[in-house]
């Protein structure tokens, strides 16, 4: 094979990248593996606007099917997102015998399953380092370098935006409300935050990078999912003063053969790797029983940062159809004994509360002894003088618990008389 044949369904963003990538690197690429890769076709609905790069005439098609039926073409690159058409494009593509690259997070993380069973059925397959980290390679980390390992955690900051917006609130003292707003405004956050802010984009992009550490694909539902909107000021500034910075984090962990599943702002050590991690940057934190800890970072999204491993994902596609190989390595391969998630009851964490009470003689014992009756054991306790007000916040690191005694715990503590507001809890993550 001098050439491999590629085919684009969606000329967003990452498409023009994916295409301005290979226009720039084509022949590098070809010294490195032997092949040149071509865009053949590119579909998308609109192929009227400028998207920055020439394509030559009769490569534009507003036909999904043009790509997807065209029989010079090898591998499929969807790029269109969202779980409904692009489902269809990739399971018409694979019925084809057409192998697939995608970028699609949400499409993986709720259809894995039936993609890849599919993929496997047509003896094709379904590349997607795209989906999770961005430019970061860490589905090939996970899947080949760390592939001697069981991995007993994975620590996760996936999504750029909340990343950015906890940085500033960090930085600057300001509100989430007010950094969300002047995030948008620069273009950093989307109009409709939801999906990351929510933390859905980091449960679907925890979902993937569980599936191939523990070989049973896991659907986003199933990872228990906090967003960052209840993280306040007072917090970030009390985890500073106690030596951690908050975090949206992808928490992945295999605890006796069960894995635990979540997305939780947590407080992480200030001086560790991944509290390091700043602004709009990703970094997967991986540790394995045999490596030990590993971690990868760099730029999580943007047209380049994508297109990098969109295109490195085709060039590991053109090889094994070069070397007639396919599915030498599938992108995913199921095997028993690992599909139980935990409930997050079940979950043994270390955790920081804060508390609203009255500054009062007592309220510390009768705080400390509900925390003793449910075996929850106080690491540290800071309060600080008030003087102009008769309540205060007082700020508990407890060793590990479990969450269940946590949350029975802090019902008893809320409703005491002493107790002002709802507790604030967050995970505490020492990478230990
Ligand atoms: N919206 C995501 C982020 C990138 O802010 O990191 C796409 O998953």
């Amino acid at each position: 094979m001098k050439e491999l044949h590629i085919g684009i369904i969606g000329f967003g963003t990452v498409g023009a990248g994916v295409v301005e990538t290979i226009q720039k690197n084509a022949q590098l690429i070809s010294q490195r593996v032997g092949f040149t890769p071509v865009i053949t076709r590119i579909a998308d609905l609109d192929i009227t606007t400028d998207r920055g790069v020439k394509v030559p005439d009769g490569v534009l098609t507003t036909n999904a099917m043009d790509v997807i039926e065209d029989p010079n073409i090898q591998v499929v690159v969807e790029l269109v997102g969202g779980t409904t058409i692009a489902k269809t494009f990739i399971l018409k593509a694979l019925q084809h015998k057409k192998s697939v690259v995608t970028a699609n997070k949400a499409l993986l993380a709720t259809y894995g399953q039936e993609l890849f069973a599919a993929a496997q059925e047509n003896g094709v397959d379904i590349w997607f380092e795209a989906s999770v980290g961005g430019g970061i390679p860490c589905l090939k980390a996970l899947r080949e370098g760390l592939a001697a390992n069981h991995v007993q955690e994975i620590l996760g900051i996936l999504n750029g935006t909340c990343n950015y917006i906890l940085t500033r609130m960090e930085q600057e003292g300001a509100d989430f409300n007010a950094v969300l707003k002047a995030a948008q405004e620069a273009g950093y956050a989307e109009a409709n935050p939801a999906l990351d802010v929510d933390g859905f984009d980091t449960a679907h992009k925890t979902a993937i990078l569980a599936s191939l550490a523990y070989g049973h694909w896991f659907n986003a539902k199933q990872v228990d999912t906090q967003g960052i909107s209840s993280v306040t000021q007072q917090d970030i500034q009390y985890a500073s003063e106690l030596g951690y910075r908050i975090k949206l984090l992808a928490i992945i962990k295999e605890v006796n053969g069960h894995i635990q599943l979540g997305v939780h702002p947590a407080l992480v050590p200030a001086a560790s790797l991944l509290g390091n991690v700043s602004g709009v940057f990703n970094a997967v934190w991986i540790r394995g029983d045999i490596v030990g800890n590993t971690m990868y970072y760099g730029r999580g999204a943007g047209r380049q940062a994508t297109a990098s491993a969109v295109v490195a994902d085709l060039i590991d596609l053109g090889l094994n159809i070069s070397n007639n190989c396919l599915r030498r390595l599938p992108a995913f391969t199921p095997y028993d004994g690992y599909e139980h998630v935990m409930e997050s009851s079940e979950v043994i964490a270390r955790y920081y509360v804060r508390l609203q009470v009255m500054d009062k003689p007592g309220v510390l014992a009768k705080v400390s002894g509900i925390l003793a009756k449910y075996d929850i054991s106080i690491a540290s306790v800071t309060q600080k003088e008030n003087s102009s007000s008769s309540s205060v916040a007082m700020v508990i690191l407890t060793h590990k618990a479990q969450d269940a005694a946590l949350k029975s715990a802090l019902a008893e503590i809320a409703v005491l008389d002493e107790c002002s507001e709802t507790p604030v809890v967050f995970r505490i993550e020492d990478l230990a």
